[in-house]
């Protein structure tokens, strides 16, 4: 299966990390970014071929011209435009598969040639490191075996959930976007350790750690966060004082809240798009 990845930043870097890590022969893979400089430093960082739009107007429909499968992993305002640009060189039995929030497998169908197999995604960095989390949702010409051949990009480096389009926005509110929220957590952890009078590069090494080990602990086979954190929380203990504070200050809100604006922003993206 020949794959050619479209832009090479956060996202489908990880993809192809992913890939590439799962044994996938980098002669298989072209991947295209905007500027040359970039280009040329990822080529090095990969081991893939890259071209640029820079030097190279038609760049985009070069790589989708021979690919089985090609992965839009541009911005959600470049999705669209992108479509259009590739359009022509598409050959019918391609998928095209986008990894962006909140852009609708109807949209890019109508800038796509009719009959066009689509599939979007919604993935997450961690594929980087072998523990990603996809969830996938393929449009009406899109079938099993077109799934199956997307789903084989993300399987060496993570998990892939197949489900209905409408849940897409919410996969992106839980694991699109909740790597930021761990992240957010190592950095709130790390200023409360300042804060008890900690020097900031041992703060921020114990709370990396902690959160990495707690999440190694949470992949463990059949691992419950509930159960693991009750095991943890001795009564009338420290831990217990820690998380009483948090849960008495309105925590489970905070985090569902930000999970609904993550899911309101997603619709927002969606309307623009509609009404441009
Ligand atoms: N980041 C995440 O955690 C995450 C999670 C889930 C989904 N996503 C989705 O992933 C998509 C990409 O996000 P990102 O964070 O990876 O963005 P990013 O790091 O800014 O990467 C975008 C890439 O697109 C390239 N590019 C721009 N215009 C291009 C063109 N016409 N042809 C070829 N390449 C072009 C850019 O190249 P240059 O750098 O050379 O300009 C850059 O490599 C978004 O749609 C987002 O919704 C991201």
């Amino acid at each position: 299966m020949t794959v050619a990845l479209l832009g090479l930043g956060n996202m489908n870097g990880a993809i192809l990390a992913g890939m590439l890590a799962a044994g996938t022969d980098p002669a298989q893979i072209q991947a295209t970014g905007h500027s040359s400089e970039k280009a040329r430093a990822n080529q090095d960082r990969f081991g893939v071929a890259v071209t640029a739009t820079d030097d190279d107007p038609e760049a985009n429909r070069t790589a989708v011209s021979r690919a089985d499968v090609v992965v839009l992993g541009v911005k959600p305002k470049d999705i669209l435009s992108l479509c259009r640009e590739i359009s022509e060189a598409l050959r019918p039995e391609t998928v095209v598969v986008s990894v962006a929030a909140g852009i609708p497998l109807a949209a890019m169908q109508r800038h796509l040639p009719a009959g066009q197999p689509v599939v979007r995604t919604m993935p997450n960095t961690p594929l980087t490191v072998g523990m990603g989390v996809v969830g996938m949702a393929g449009g009406p010409e899109a079938t099993d075996e077109h799934l199956d051949a997307v789903a084989a990009l993300f399987e060496g480096s993570g998990t892939v959930h197949r489900v209905a389009e409408s849940q897409l926005d919410a996969v992106a509110a839980v694991s699109g976007s909740g790597p930021a929220y761990v992240f957010l957590l190592a950095e709130l952890m790390a200023a409360g350790g300042v804060e008890l009078g900690l020097d900031e590069a041992v703060a921020k090494d114990l709370a990396a750690a902690t959160v990495a080990g707690a999440g190694r602990m949470l992949a463990e086979p059949d691992a419950d966060p509930a159960a693991l954190r009750r095991a943890v929380t001795s009564p009338n203990g420290t831990t217990e004082a820690a998380i009483e504070s948090y849960l008495d200050s309105g925590l489970a809100d905070l985090i569902a809240r930000g999970m609904q604006a993550s899911a309101a922003r997603s619709a927002e993206i969606s309307e623009q798009l509609a009404s441009s």
